[in-house]
């Protein structure tokens, strides 16, 4: 009892004193543990402190995470949950403060989301103080207070700021904040577009970012499954070795020409689909690019991967799609909105939208942009499939 009055005058006696930092606080605690105190004791130490931070700092996430961790400790150590009577009653309070710490950090994440403050400090913060099944409860909980609170590609967004540059511990936070809006989704069986085509940029980023190798089997594991379970449509749209595109009408696919025959000089190729149904080659692989994501819908270029250059629409040919030289085209002509019915996708500027069109002789057909096309689903020289051509060359 001697340990219990001397810890609480210690207690007390920082608790009320002005900001004082955590670690002495506790170490103080330790030192009372440390001199003797039978296990028991340490137990009643533990729920005194629990009285005291419920009564008076109930907010104060710095000292529940503290007791959390001391606790979280004491059971390693010395008090096992299956050790009688006392070691139930020790692993009872540590259940009680961890659901009150997730509360703590979960309600504080979601007000910062919803204030849309940068979440990185704070992210960090949690993830470098508790384990990681515990920092996946906290996201869960955070993302089923904020769900309905914001747009759903914003949070994507918001999430990703969790990744500080080369810091792995906050990339795999990030991953786990991702892959718990993605299953609250899910869950829910909501329809949202814009999000779908957020996630499916992220799981690409992900995917291809070098700390991917390194984190745990079992995180990968959840990340493809996250993959599979997306529009098939849109896995090939972010596709980092890029896809092939089928006119749904024609079943012909975009290619850029070999030569430089158009009126630039030689800046600039033809674009035709080719008439050989199914077939595909390196000269119709293209990649695309997000070059601005502020909205929902991103905008993107795209870029014929065999000679690197970017589709373009050119108005002085009837809005004929051609290809440029890198870095020759104009944002306006080369900056395409993407959206998707079914297995197809549906590249557009404004109001007009990218079909197939008449023949420009026995084995080519000329590409365009068309107006009159914005119903959904245009026609379907206007849907074009993306085929996986990459893999196969
Ligand atoms: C092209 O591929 C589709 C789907 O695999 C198939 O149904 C169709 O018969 C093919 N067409 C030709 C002409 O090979």
């Amino acid at each position: 009892m001697m340990h219990l009055q001397l810890f609480l005058l210690l207690f007390l006696s920082l608790a009320f004193g002005e900001k004082l930092p955590l670690e002495p606080e506790f170490d103080g605690v330790q030192g009372i543990l440390r001199r003797g105190a039978n296990r028991g004791d340490k137990l009643q130490v533990f729920q005194s402190i629990w009285g005291a931070i419920r009564s008076d700092f109930t907010e104060d996430t710095d000292k529940v995470k503290g007791l959390y961790v001391q606790l979280g400790n004491y059971i390693r150590d010395e008090m096992q949950c299956s050790s009688g009577s006392t070691g139930r009653t020790a692993c009872e309070l540590q259940h009680e403060v961890r659901r009150h710490l997730r509360t703590l950090m979960s309600q504080r994440l979601a007000n910062m989301l919803n204030a849309d403050e940068s979440i990185q400090s704070y992210g960090i913060y949690i993830a470098a103080s508790i384990e990681p099944p515990f920092v996946r409860d906290i996201l869960t909980a955070t993302v089923e207070d904020i769900y309905f609170h914001r747009p759903l590609h914003q949070l994507v967004r918001q999430f990703e700021q969790i990744h500080a540059d080369r810091d792995e511990v906050s990339f795999k936070m990030m991953i786990e904040a991702e892959l718990a809006l993605f299953w609250r989704y899910q869950a829910l069986h909501d329809s949202n577009a814009e999000f779908l085509f957020s996630m499916a940029h992220m799981a690409s980023k992900i995917r291809t970012h070098h700390m991917y190798a390194s984190v745990t089997p079992d995180l990968q594991r959840r990340v493809e499954a996250m993959a599979r379970s997306l529009p098939p449509v849109l896995g090939l749209l972010f596709n980092p070795q890029g896809f092939c595109l089928l006119s749904r009408s024609d079943r012909e696919y975009i290619y850029t020409a070999i030569t430089d025959e158009w009126n630039y000089g030689l800046n600039g190729r033809q674009v035709f689909t080719w008439h050989e149904k199914n077939y595909t080659d390196s000269a119709g692989l293209i990649r695309a690019f997000v070059h601005d994501q502020s909205t929902g819908r991103p905008a993107f270029t795209l870029r014929g991967e065999l000679f690197k250059w970017y589709y373009f629409v050119d108005p002085t040919e009837d809005n004929r799609v051609a290809a440029l030289r890198s870095g020759s085209p104009s944002s306006a002509t080369s900056s395409w909105s993407i959206s998707y019915v079914g297995d197809a996708l549906i590249f557009r500027q404004r109001d007009l939208t990218m079909c197939a069109t008449d023949k420009r002789d026995g084995d080519r057909r000329l590409i365009r942009m068309l107006a009159g096309q914005m119903h959904t689903p245009p026609s379907e020289q206007c849907q074009w499939l993306p085929i996986d051509c990459a893999t196969s060359m």
